[in-house]
């Protein structure tokens, strides 16, 4: 099986990319931080701060996740239902950070994520794929951007939905989330040490997928 690994901070387009790179491959793509929405979608839900890891923690064996996938992209679906909408809100970013940074709900999502990559080739975009999940993966990316040409896109896909964001407000989340993933003391985002570090900054997706195919020696 080949694994394309593709870690990096919020809002960097690590989802496009991995979504284009699958497409023009015949791969799967397999989105991890909406794993993690999940989770901090249940959390809050419950009443429980993401930020309580124990009372997460105690929350995890009443969790079923599964992941399905159609032509239009990945379904999450958290006790059979579909939230595949319900996670994309700003707060549940913040909920997902929050939650991503207890042991027991990254122990929890890793079998699962490895799973995958077992059956499919894939591409996998998330924070620690390189480095903790798929260690062996054939290609490792690392794809950043200065925080505000990551702002600026995010505001693009809220939207681009229809939905009212703040500039200022959204940059604020993504430096918070920036520190608090980068921070954690399991699985931090960092490159690893095999991965291409790839700033896009001043980079379009198509250049982006160029220099990736190259690599490949698909060019
Ligand atoms: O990629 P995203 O914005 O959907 O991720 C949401 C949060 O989940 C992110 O802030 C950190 C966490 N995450 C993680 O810790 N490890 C991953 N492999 C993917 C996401």
């Amino acid at each position: 099986m080949i694994a394309i690994a593709i870690d990096g901070p919020s809002a960097a387009g690590k989802s496009t990319l991995a979504k284009r790179l699958a497409k023009e491959l015949g791969y799967i793509y397999v989105d991890t931080g909406a794993l993690y929405r999940a989770i901090g979608l249940h959390a809050v839900r419950q009443g429980v701060s993401p930020a309580d890891a124990e009372r997460v923690a105690a929350l995890l064996p009443h969790v079923r996740l599964s992941v399905d996938y159609s032509p239009e992209g990945q379904r999450v679906l958290l006790n059979g239902e579909d939230v595949s909408q319900a996670i994309r809100s700003p707060e549940m970013g913040m909920a997902a950070s929050a939650v991503s940074a207890h042991p027991a709900v990254r122990a929890f999502l890793l079998e699962q994520q490895r799973d995958m990559a077992r059956h499919s080739n894939l591409v996998m975009d998330g924070r620690d794929i390189g480095t903790v999940v798929l260690p062996d993966a054939q290609y490792k990316i690392f794809l950043t951007a200065t925080p505000e040409a990551r702002t600026h896109r995010r505001m693009r896909d809220h939207q681009a939905r229809g939905e009212q964001v703040d500039y200022e407000s959204l940059l604020r989340d993504i430096l918070k989330r920036d520190e608090q993933d980068t921070n954690r003391p399991i699985a931090p985002l960092r490159p690893a040490e095999d991965a291409v570090i790839i700033d896009s900054t001043h980079l379009t997706l198509d250049e982006v997928v160029k220099t990736i195919k190259a690599l490949m020696g698909r060019a």
